[in-house]
């Protein structure tokens, strides 16, 4: 199963695609978590993407491009693979067609978790992350069982650079003006499944579940 989440940032493409990723024994490529950690590693990438995922402006097409076409391309994909965070432009759209299109073939599923401005802010200025094993809670909706550390190893928990107000306000204006197109162009090519990502985490999951069922992708 190939499957692609689109959808704004906070929609919960990475809580999703982790679970998802676990039931379903796909691999998981989320760009911004490659990204995240190049930068921790101080690695070239990491050098050169650090402002562009700092400001929340998108980092740029080669860069990203190339490292999501290894991933996709690799042995550990053969059964399939779950994008998260990529395509963010037409431009990106274009290049991982091309390249399924050779290596594989465009039968892939596309899920646009859409949800409300409101619910966006909040879950994004809300969201702690693990430092240590980089698991997501919410200050509200997913909160660490004893506040400031994770339930899963201790560690620290912090805020994403990129989730203060005002980078929040620029991603969130970078996605309408820079992916928002993404979701017309897959609606085009009937490739696309929209879900109403406001509600709870379980109920998203349940209606994901049920898409890729009717769709015939094996469970
Ligand atoms: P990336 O890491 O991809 O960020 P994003 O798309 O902005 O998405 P987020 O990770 O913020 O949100 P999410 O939808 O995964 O939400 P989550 O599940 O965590 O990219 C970061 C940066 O890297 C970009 O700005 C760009 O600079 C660069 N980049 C990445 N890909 C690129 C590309 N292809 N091209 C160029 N540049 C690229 O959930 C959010 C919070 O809500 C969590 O706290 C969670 O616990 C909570 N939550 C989730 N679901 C629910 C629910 N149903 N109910 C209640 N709470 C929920």
């Amino acid at each position: 199963m190939r499957l692609v989440l689109l959808g704004p940032p906070g929609a919960g493409k990475g809580t999703q695609a982790k679970v998802l990723s676990e039931k379903l024994k796909l691999k998981h490529i989320s760009t911004g978590d490659i990204l995240r950690q190049s930068i921790k590693q101080n690695t070239p990438l990491g050098v050169r993407a650090k402002r562009y995922v700092e400001s929340g402006e998108l980092v740029p097409d080669d860069l990203v491009t190339e490292i999501v076409i290894d991933s996709v391309g690799s042995n550990d994909t053969k059964d399939g693979f779950i994008l998260d965070g990529f395509p963010r432009n037409v431009q990106q759209a274009e290049s991982l067609d091309s390249f399924l299109r050779d290596k594989y073939s465009l039968d892939y599923l596309v899920i646009y978790l859409d949800a409300n401005i409101n619910t966006l802010i909040q879950r994004l200025s809300g969201r702690r992350i693990c430092r240590n094993c980089q698991a997501v809670f919410h200050l509200v909706n997913m909160p660490p069982k004893k506040e400031g550390f994770c339930d899963f190893c201790q560690g620290v928990l912090y805020q994403r650079p990129d989730d203060t107000e005002e980078t929040i306000k620029n991603r969130l204006q970078v996605y309408n003006q820079q992916t928002a197109p993404v979701v017309d162009y897959y609606a085009k090519s009937k490739r696309l499944v929209r879900i109403e990502a406001d509600k709870e985490a379980g109920v998203v999951l349940k209606e994901m579940l049920d898409v890729l069922n009717r769709h015939s992708y094996a469970l």
